[in-house]
């Protein structure tokens, strides 16, 4: 073989072993993480900084950009990072969750590889072990659109990102020492605009002009309504699917949730609130930052614009107005609109049910009575090796049980690769749901009160909702979605209320092909670390 050969042999086993495509750009992103303080209630508490920072770095990608992110751990913990909404096509090797990686020991560090694929729009980051998210260490992800591919609108001025969500004052191992010992989490204290507090935040923007705000709920337990003194909000994206743009004087972001406005600066130069407040909660927290124009003559005044506080019919009603543009481009040239998820048929409809019921005396949350625990060795890497008694498939009923007993266990439910799925989420709580699916983006058909039944299908919208990878579920209520299983991994299914997804309301989603290609399933990462019962094993046969 002569040199250039070997030298092309290396090349392709390369692409192939780091599981990336060649063709796409690469961009090396290195993070220490550390512990520091922060002040973001006014009061100093231990925070989690990534290179220094809380929140974190932005991570800005173009559609199938290659991230590669060396993350240092100096915490004295465990940890993992995840990429919310972030797809990882064929790669739930990298997804950062328990279930499918081991966690970088303190003082070590990993390289997550991952291909944004086929995306758009806007996500976060987040830690999630051992409680890391209510001590910060979430950040922003941007997937911007190739340059050729249209955006249904000019660009704007200046793009910002809104980090919002509810606070604790408390140390989070304080939080997880109470869930741990079977108690609640007390009411948060605050609620947090990119880690400060009441206008410890200001965005400055030039008179007349046009900016996008990307939005997420990073907080750990309440919705939040969003809004802009004197502005109108119109919305166009909605975790990475391009909506029909409707103007809103306020706007409910569930727990987990992203989405984009374009706001205009168009009333008189002076500052305005950017307002977040907790939804359907009897306390209603309030936070605000500054929208401050340049030529500004006057600081923020007036009363903080109010929004619907334990209402729910206005935010159902809202969130039906939520439509896909089914003529605008999305990550792909072509339209949205070209994948027409209405007409296909799901070959079966499995219904997820959350519940918070009490475990040998101690608050603990389920699905379809299946209160998750974390196994010793993660699930995916488990698979791998087949490593026995780490997870059984079937391991939780793809319906609710009668009657109300619940119990521990590793749960993963089986799904077979290209198989197209209907999902009910039941909620027969009083309390708002929020769920997310890892690796995906699927349609939420459906939402109404009551119990669903074969006939709530007549209500669904099967020609333009939106393609997401979180969705609410108002108390007593369901909310239904489609969505192709064209992903082969160990997914986790997971509520983004963070004490009910600590207290085990997730489970995984093992999707399944029998083909064993590359094609479908990217090899485990050479790098991939190795605990529990695969401590010692090789990632490599040679
Ligand atoms: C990161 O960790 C790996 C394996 O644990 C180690 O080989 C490597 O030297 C580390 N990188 C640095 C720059 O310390
Ligand atoms: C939908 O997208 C098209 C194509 O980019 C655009 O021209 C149109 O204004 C958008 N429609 C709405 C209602 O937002």
């Amino acid at each position: 073989m002569g040199d250039s050969k070997l030298i092309l042999c290396c090349f392709i086993a390369c692409i192939l072993f780091l599981g990336v495509n060649g063709e796409n750009p690469y961009r090396y992103i290195t993070w220490k993480v550390t512990y520091g303080d922060i002040y973001p209630l006014g009061v100093k508490q231990q925070g989690i900084l990534i290179n220094g920072q809380f929140p974190g770095p932005h991570i800005d990608a173009v559609t199938n950009d290659n991230l590669i992110i060396s993350v240092y751990n100096y915490l004295n913990e465990p940890f993992l990072i995840s990429w919310n909404g972030v797809q990882q096509r064929r790669n739930s090797w990298q997804d950062g969750v328990s279930g499918t990686n081991c966690p970088i020991r303190p003082g070590k560090n990993f390289t997550y590889v991952l291909q944004v694929k086929d995306q758009i729009g806007s996500f976060y980051y987040f830690p999630s072990l051992l409680f890391h998210k209510a001590a910060g260490g979430y950040g922003a992800i941007r997937i911007w659109s190739r340059p050729k591919i249209p955006v249904p609108f000019p660009s704007p001025a200046g793009d910002f990102t809104v980090l919002a969500g509810d606070w604790y004052k408390t140390n989070h191992y304080v939080l997880r020492r109470l869930l741990d010992s079977g108690h609640n989490l007390p009411f948060p204290d605050g609620l947090l605009i990119n880690g400060r507090g009441w206008n410890g935040y200001t965005f400055t923007v030039d008179p007349g002009r046009t900016y996008r705000f990307r939005v997420s709920n990073v907080g750990l337990t309440t919705s939040i309504n969003f809004r802009i003194q004197g502005h109108k909000l119109k919305l166009i994206e909605v975790e990475g699917s391009h909506t029909l743009q409707n103007t809103y004087t306020s706007f409910d972001i569930h727990l987990g949730q992203s989405c984009s406005f374009l706001v205009t600066a168009d009333q008189i130069p002076q500052d305005y609130y950017v307002v977040a407040s907790t939804r359907f909660t009897r306390r209603v927290l309030t936070t605000t930052a500054v929208l401050h124009y340049s030529n500004s003559k006057r600081g923020v005044s007036g009363p903080v614009p109010g929004a619907p506080t334990i209402q729910i019919a206005p935010s159902v009603m809202q969130a039906r107005s939520i439509r896909w543009n089914l003529t605008a481009s999305g990550p792909r040239p072509n339209p949205q609109g070209s994948y027409h998820y209405g007409l296909i048929t799901p070959s079966r409809t499995i219904m997820l049910s959350n519940s918070a019921p009490y475990i040998n005396g101690k608050q603990r949350y389920a699905v379809n009575g299946v209160s998750y625990v974390p196994a010793d060795t993660p699930l995916k890497i488990a698979d791998y090796f087949k490593i026995p008694g780490v997870f059984n498939l079937g391991s939780i009923p793809t319906w609710p049980p009668s009657g109300n007993n619940a119990y521990f266990q590793t749960s993963v439910m089986a799904a077979n690769f290209r198989e197209y799925v209907e999902i009910v989420f039941q909620n027969w709580e009083d309390t708002v749901q929020s769920w997310h699916i890892d690796g995906y983006s699927f349609f939420v058909v459906g939402m109404n009160g009551g119990q669903w039944t074969p006939a709530s299908r007549s209500s669904y919208n099967l020609r333009d909702t939106v393609a997401r990878c979180t969705t609410q579920v108002y108390p007593r209520s369901w909310t239904a979605i489609y969505m192709a299983l064209d992903n082969v991994g160990m997914w986790n299914i997971r509520s983004e209320n963070w004490a009910r997804q600590y207290l085990g309301q997730q489970f995984y989603l093992r999707v399944y092909s029998p083909a064993n290609s590359w094609r479908d399933e990217l090899p485990i990462p050479k790098n991939a670390l190795l605990c529990g019962r695969a401590r010692g094993r090789h990632t490599r046969p040679f």
